[in-house]
């Protein structure tokens, strides 16, 4: 399938890479571009970039990269023509019509318009004669006729095939419903699948109803049913009410664990309230929320598998950069129960006070323990010093670890010292840990730009340290050209990395990505890229000649035993490592 030049070249005139990056990601302004955090891979660090003159983005952590269309394909989930075409929806561009259909989007048209059809008739069903036991539900929950409206909120009746038929009705085929997941078979059966149930349609950014939950009346089980898997739906990559929360021009979100929870609490007026989909929060789910917020609530039942899901959760919530605060809900309840009983204005002051989730995290530890007892005093502090072990500002493990010394009555030294001794240990094991993996990688997968790296690893690790000290001090030339040329390289990319960068100093100017781009086709640009970010160095002259040394040993031993000794040595470096 095939759309016109024409047509292609308008679009991406029109669809401006900034604009569109800038309703997924948050961007700002810096050198040539705009930077943000990935939304491909998780990061605290903004390393995702887009560069308007040349109308791309480039992530300088994971290596996405490509044009516009190539990004609403990964981001979105898209193939080329789906892409394209929600491209051009977007800017307000007609889509030449003949051909551009492929099986695949025609069904995910399709399940869309059904699952439309769907929600409207469950909202319909929810008002008639047939709809009493769900509008007596909602009541119970105490659920305002404006929330119903406004989430779209039905009723599936007891009947076996009431939308069945009503899909039928409508020229739909049982094959298109069980692709939508809206009815089951069973020896060559077809019926609903929700029945007598209350319906809360899930709608996607877009406006999109992709999937349902629906949830029993009484006690029965299984509580709540949802929508499986289709092609317009996948659960682990959404957010309930994330449609509405998005704009609730707040940068905080509320992450709750049940759509009866988001709902309560739009209704009390906290309108940037969302839920995972009755799965535990996936990685994909908290970079979604980093999407839309910085700071983040989570704020799940009280009960035991509540707070452990919660605590679960913490990890992947400061991973993509959120800050997060854990709300512990006096009284064993859930957001819902505790709004109901205790209004809105209190549920309010209880999101106001709620700490960040090291304290949350001390307050819990705490809790386990009978003070009182030495033993259990030292547990606590084991633990204690554990928790802070992880916070990465040395200031805030200032401030916590007075506050523990004030409250248990030992000297605040001896505390720090603790947690300082477990941050050096556990970082010395990251970095055996990250050498191990760059041993697995280059090994197992070849490096596709520097096939010889696996080879000569330990040359080319130096190799890639010297490419990035001679790049951020081209002062270091002068001396470096004593000891090493590019011909004592041993991989051949590096070699060429190394002399175009000596090329552009000798030659007056300083290395910079843009000029090496000239020189390097984008794959290889970003292979450069990552040296420059992921490899630490020191930047002093000293790095700079004890990384020439190990090229220059490397060389020696390769010319004195060949490639086959070097496998071997390789090999004993592995085994030494603990492999
Ligand atoms: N859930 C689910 N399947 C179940 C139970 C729960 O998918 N069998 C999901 C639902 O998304 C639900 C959330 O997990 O909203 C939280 O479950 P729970 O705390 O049991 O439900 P509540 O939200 O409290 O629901 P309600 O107040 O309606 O009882
Ligand atoms: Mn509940």
């Amino acid at each position: 399938m095939a759309f016109s030049e024409a047509f292609l070249q308008e679009l991406k005139y029109r669809a401006d890479i900034n604009t569109v990056a800038s309703r997924y990601v948050n961007l700002r302004k810096s050198g040539r571009g705009y930077v943000g955090l990935c939304p491909f891979h998780s990061e605290k660090t903004p390393s995702f970039n887009v560069f308007e003159d040349t109308q791309s983005f480039y992530c300088f952590g994971c290596g996405a990269g490509g044009d516009v269309i190539t990004f609403i394909r990964r981001i979105e989930s898209l193939d080329y023509v789906d892409a394209v075409k929600l491209l051009a929806q977007q800017c307000g561009l007609e889509v030449p019509e003949e051909g551009v259909d492929n099986g695949a989007a025609l069904l995910r048209k399709k399940i869309l318009e059904m699952n439309r059809e769907a929600a409207k008739f469950f909202y319909a069903t929810l008002k008639s004669l047939d709809g009493a036991p769900g509008r007596e539900y909602f009541k119970k929950r105490q659920l305002a006729p404006e929330i119903i409206t406004a989430f779209g909120l039905g009723y599936a009746s007891a009947k076996w095939d009431s939308l069945l038929s009503h899909l039928r009705s409508l020229g739909y085929t049982e094959e298109e419903m069980l692709a939508a997941a809206l009815i089951r078979q069973k020896d060559g059966h077809s019926y609903d699948q929700f029945r007598n149930r209350v319906m809360y349609p899930i709608i996607d950014l877009q406006g999109n109803v992709i999937a349902f939950g629906g949830r029993v009346l009484d006690d029965s089980k299984p509580k709540y049913l949802n929508s499986a898997d289709t092609p317009v739906f996948k659960k682990s990559h959404n957010l309930y009410a994330l449609n509405f929360a998005k704009s609730s021009g707040s940068k905080t979100l509320i992450l709750c664990e049940g759509y009866m929870d988001v709902i309560a609490m739009h209704q009390a007026g906290f309108k940037n309230a969302v839920a995972t989909l009755g799965t535990a929060l996936t990685p994909e789910q908290s970079r979604l929320i980093a999407r839309y917020a910085q700071d983040i609530i989570v704020s799940y039942d009280a009960d035991e598998a509540g707070q452990k899901a919660a605590q679960r959760s913490i990890g992947l919530l400061t991973q993509v950069g959120l800050t997060v605060r854990v709300l512990h809900i006096e009284g064993g309840k859930d957001p819902d129960e505790f709004i109901k009983t205790h209004g809105a204005d209190k549920f309010k002051l209880m999101l106001e006070k709620c700490g960040n989730h090291i304290e949350y995290r001390l307050t819990q530890a705490k809790a386990k323990y009978e003070l009182s007892q030495p033993e259990q005093k030292i547990a606590y502090l084991k633990e204690a010093e554990t928790v802070l072990a992880t916070v990465e500002s040395a200031i805030e493990r200032e401030v916590y670890a007075g506050k523990i010394s004030e409250e248990l009555d030992i000297t605040k030294d001896t505390l720090l010292h603790d947690i300082n001794s477990m941050i050096t240990k556990s970082s010395r094991r990251k970095g055996k840990q990250e050498l191990r993996t760059e041993l697995a990688v280059t090994r197992g997968l070849q490096d596709r730009i520097n096939p010889e790296k696996g080879r000569y690893l330990r040359a080319a690790m130096a190799e890639e340290s010297l490419i990035v000290l001679l790049y951020k001090n081209p002062d270091f030339l002068k001396t470096l050209d004593t000891i090493i040329t590019p011909e004592d390289f041993l991989t051949d990319f590096n070699k060429r990395v190394y002399g175009a960068e000596r090329d552009m100093i000798k030659q007056g100017g300083e290395p910079d990505l843009a000029s090496l781009g000239a020189v390097f086709t984008p794959e290889e640009t970003g292979k450069i890229t990552s040296m420059l970010v992921l490899r630490p160095v020191s930047n002093t002259i000293e790095e700079a000649r004890d990384c020439a040394n190990v090229i220059l040993q490397e060389k020696l031993l390769k010319a004195d035993n060949g490639v086959d000794a070097l496998d071997k040595l390789n090999e004993l470096r592995q085994k030494k490592l603990g492999r």
